[in-house]
């Protein structure tokens, strides 16, 4: 297993899944792709978690990230608890649930941490860019779901470094102003943000959100 770090190329794979084989890179074509795990079916929090994902799905669709979950559980598991997930969280899952039974992804993504179980998953999250290009990870532990409210605002973050070259400041949420990259110049400013900008110190530089009206 390899450590994979930002910056990386995410390492593809086949898997099965509750849509079918995957390859991860077919499967993923010109898209972004938000690759998590967590640690078994039948559990009380990834319950909510595959629920409230299956809910924010067009939110993922509107920014062009395709979603995957992965567990260690089998495929005829998971067809199961996706009926108690749609039931019990009023929803229907719309994306595919990796099975992961030989461990392949998980050890791949380095997904078990034997210090807190080394059975199951712990719930990690890859964010993949459309270059292929490993953009954000994050880890929680089993007992803490995670807020996918702030996976969609990062990656409205990274989508806005990519596209426009401007970072985003702490707590920042989508049409607030953003921090101009250190690498402009300031004679590059004017073509690159027409809409203005503010500089509070050289290297603190803010414009309006370029990708808005
Ligand atoms: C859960 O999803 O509820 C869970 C899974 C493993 C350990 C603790 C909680």
């Amino acid at each position: 297993m390899a450590t994979i770090r930002l910056g990386d190329d995410a390492p593809n794979f086949t898997a099965k899944s509750t849509e079918g084989n995957i390859n991860f890179h077919e499967w993923l074509g010109d898209s972004w792709g938000v690759l998590f795990s967590h640690p078994a079916d039948y559990t009380p929090v990834c319950t909510t978690e595959l629920g409230t994902v299956a809910k924010y799905k067009p939110e993922f669709d509107k920014r062009n990230v395709k979603i995957v979950a992965l567990s260690v559980d089998g495929l005829e598991s998971h067809k199961g608890w996706v009926d108690d997930i749609n039931e019990t969280q009023n929803t229907s899952v719309n994306f595919p649930i990796i099975a992961d039974e030989d461990r392949k992804v998980s050890e791949l993504y380095d997904m078990i941490h034997p210090n807190a179980s080394d059975k199951f998953t712990v719930r990690s999250v890859f964010v993949i860019g459309d270059d292929k290009k490993v953009k954000l990870i994050i880890t929680y532990p089993a007992s803490t779901g995670r807020n996918f409210e702030e996976l969609l605002r990062v990656i409205d973050s990274l989508q806005l470094t990519a596209y426009h070259k401007v970072a985003t400041p702490a707590n920042w949420k989508n049409g607030e102003d953003v921090v101009i990259s250190p690498a402009i110049t300031n004679e590059q400013i004017p073509a690159l943000f027409p809409k203005g900008h503010k500089e509070i110190k050289p290297y603190l530089r803010m414009t309006p959100q370029p990708n808005l009206d």
